[in-house]
């Protein structure tokens, strides 16, 4: 249907009806502005008021119409707004929930707007690497302010609707109207019924006291702050041209800014994650309406380091939590430390202090399994072994109720065989967290052989209700994340070898855009969990070579900051990595050793071999369907390990090189006697992909 139309007395009556949030797709274009013919030319009418039926007035573009012909068939935004603020008859927007992009720019082509209290207002296309093509740049600066408004088009942060109402001299709204919105809408419509002319946000001035000092300041600020990102700056550019230009020219030049920005990589990167994140969470054999278990009491085995931070995220989210422990004191510690992060959360003013004693309200403890029997789903993160991960499980099998889910936080364990320490493996499933749990946004949800779909559909509903970004992942050593980061640190290692210093490779890897470098990440990590899976990889594959740096490193003691030392030195209580010299001439006796004469070697080769090397592996992966998709690996890439999110993530950073030149320099790698020339052959799937001239993510 798109958009319904009533008649209420005098009035007309269009309100958008495309669930979820009323976006701007074709069929309600076309319904909106066959509403408007329909009241124009009906004599009775005097007014018509635009509103949006359930959750928003309008979210704006409709996202499944991206990238297709049918976001530009007519009446496409542009004419559609034009077509209403040509309307010769007084149109009303009616703004309740949301307005956002489109949606807040069709508002601005109305008459008059009327809000109702706590709407969200915003235009948050610069996220998306864009800016507001339908107008926004050149009326919200007209009817808000120059200054509130590049504020809001260069953050893309929403702003409630009554703050917006209280801007000296705006006039974005009209009216705040507490109660019915609509009954309002209509008494407000026939007040100015009769009222000529019409008021157009088009013939204000957009005017600033010092515009061109104004824009200078905004442009040094908004370049400083958004080096990677072009549309932010593009945005100061055309809210600019509001101040200086005729309407008709603002208008061109922000089309022609918005049509430049759409071709970026950047704005191309950050659209990709946006619908990377939406994709994720399909999984294509569980059907969307898969009746899920109730989850609402959640049990935690293990209050280390990542058990704490695991209850945390479903207190935070109203649900009860029952901890298992051991022994008392690390029951003790880990309670200890879930207080003090809250104590923290709450000294910092991010967390009011009602909300803190609630939380603490739903967290128990207990030594005893006879306690956790009735939790709905029970996450286990004991100690890394798989004989403890058997005891546990067993115990699991024993007390737990039929029906409850019962997760393991491994993070390189197989999944399938902790299963099958149950008699139960269908609930089985594995939730691999991510340090810290509170805190890091992925959620790998490992799938056993014989997961229970509804099991699946359950933990990637309720990951979404802890706010996490799911993806799923098949049964493999160190599954997705992990499993590709091993190839990365690999090469760090060599890089290590043949000439560089950690500091070298981390601020190339750091240029590129990662939020660390591999040994800055290291040495937060802490070396030794690495050190502890190589030991295991020397007896399962005895032919894969290691920079046996990282091992000499761990003999050191230097495990990272938790020690004080890693790859470099650290003060006491500080985070400041320091380089170091003993590290540096550890390095070199090794290099010394091997017999390899260092070489000085470019950024962009780092950068290649660590990317790469993701990336071939990244290939492996899809192939062996431990991804669904390439977006679900670049998804786990942006969520958990740092990528620059303006890159899209690995696989969307090498469709952007084309693949054909990631084979290439695979091949260069190869012929280096000191890489492992072996792993650089090319995953067939790349070879194929790039043969056929073809990318991942298609
Ligand atoms: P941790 O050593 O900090 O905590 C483990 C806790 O489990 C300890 O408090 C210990 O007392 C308790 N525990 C051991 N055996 C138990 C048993 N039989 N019954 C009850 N409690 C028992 O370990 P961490 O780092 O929290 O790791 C836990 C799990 O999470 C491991 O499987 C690990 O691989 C995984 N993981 C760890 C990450 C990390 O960054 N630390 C990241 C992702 C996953």
């Amino acid at each position: 249907m798109g958009a319904s139309y009533e008649v209420r007395g005098q009035v007309a009556v269009i309100t958008l009806n495309n669930p979820p949030v009323n976006g701007l797709g074709h069929a309600t274009r076309k319904a909106v502005a066959e509403g408007v013919e329909q009241a124009e030319n009906d004599a009775a009418i005097k007014a018509i008021v635009i509103t949006g039926a359930g959750r928003a007035f309008s979210g704006g573009a409709d996202i499944r119409e991206f990238g297709s012909p049918k976001a530009l068939a007519e009446p496409n935004l542009g004419s559609l707004i034009n077509r209403v603020e040509s309307c010769a008859k007084p149109v009303v927007a009616a703004i309740h929930s949301v307005a956002m992009g489109g949606g807040l720019e069709l508002a601005l082509g109305c008459h008059y707007r009327v809000t109702a209290p706590g709407a969200k207002i915003a235009l948050p296309e610069v996220k998306l690497g864009l800016l507001p093509g339908a107008g926004g740049t050149q009326r919200l600066p007209r009817a808000l302010g120059v200054e509130p408004a590049l504020n809001m088009i260069v953050s893309g942060e929403p702003v409630n609707s009554e703050l917006l109402a209280q801007v000296p001299g705006q006039v974005l709204f009209q009216k705040v109207i507490d109660g019915d919105l609509l009954d309002g809408a209509v008494s407000y419509a026939l007040e100015i019924a009769d009222k000529r002319p019409l008021p157009r946000v088009r013939d204000l001035k957009a005017q600033h006291p010092e515009a061109q000092a104004f824009f200078q300041f905004a442009r040094n600020t908004v370049g400083a702050l958004s080096k990677n990102f072009p549309a932010p700056l593009q945005c100061v550019e055309t809210v600019a041209n509001a101040v200086t230009m005729k309407f008709e020219d603002g208008m061109r030049a922000e089309r022609e800014a918005f049509g430049l920005l759409m071709l970026t990589p950047e704005s191309k990167a950050l659209r990709h994650a946006f619908f990377a994140e939406r994709a994720a969470s399909k999984i294509p054999d569980v059907p969307e309406d898969t009746p899920l278990r109730k989850i609402e009491k959640v049990a935690i085995i293990g209050a280390g380091t990542m058990g704490g931070g695991i209850a945390m995220n479903f207190l935070n989210a109203g649900i009860p939590v029952v901890i298992l422990e051991m022994k008392q004191e690390a029951l003790d510690r880990g309670l200890a430390t879930i207080r003090k992060n809250y104590e923290a959360q709450v000294k910092k003013g991010k967390l009011k202090e009602d909300k803190y004693v609630q939380r603490m309200s739903l967290l128990h403890s207990t030594l005893n399994y006879a306690d956790i029997g009735d939790a709905d789903l029970v996450i286990e993160a004991v100690f890394e072994d798989i004989g403890v991960k058997e005891q546990v499980f067993k115990q699991l099998d024993e007390v737990m109720k039929p029906g409850a889910i019962l997760a393991s936080n491994t993070s390189t364990l197989d999944v399938d065989k902790i299963a099958s320490f149950t008699k139960r493996p269908q609930d089985v499933i594995g939730t691999h967290f991510f340090s810290p749990a509170n805190v890091m946004k992925l959620l790998e949800v490992v799938r056993g052989a014989a997961t229970a779909k509804d099991v699946l559909a359950t933990v990637m509903a309720l990951g979404k209700k802890i706010r996490k970004t799911c993806v799923v992942s098949g049964v493999c050593d160190g599954f997705i994340g992990n499993r590709m980061i091993e190839q990365y640190s690999r090469q760090a290692g060599f890089l290590l070898e043949e000439g560089c210093t950690p500091q070298q490779v981390d601020k190339a890897a750091e240029r590129f855009g990662f939020a660390m470098g591999p040994f800055r990440m290291g040495d937060l990590a802490g070396n030794d969990v690495g050190w502890y899976i190589r030991k295991r990889r020397y007896l399962e594959k005895p032919d894969l070579r290691y920079s046996k740096t990282a091992d000499l490193l761990c003999e050191m003691g230097r495990f990272g900051q938790k020690t004080g030392a890693g790859w470099y030195d650290y003060q006491a209580g500080k985070r400041d990595a320091i380089p170091s010299k003993t590290v540096v001439e550890m390095i070199e006796m090794h290099r010394a050793a091997l017999g390899i004469a260092p070489r000085k070697i470019s950024d962009e080769e780092i950068v290649q071999r660590l990317v790469f090397a993701l990336v071939n592996e990244g290939a492996k992966i899809l192939e062996e369907g431990i991804a669904l998709r390439a977006s679900d690996i670049d998804m786990v890439y942006l969520t958990g390990y740092g990528f620059p999110l303006w890159r899209g993530g690995p696989m969307c950073y090498a469709d952007t090189v084309g693949l054909y030149n990631v084979v290439q320099a695979m091949k260069r790698f190869a012929k280096n006697p000191h890489d492992d020339g072996k792993f650089w052959e090319p995953a067939p799937l790349l070879a194929r992909l790039a043969d056929q001239d073809k990318s991942f993510n298609e």
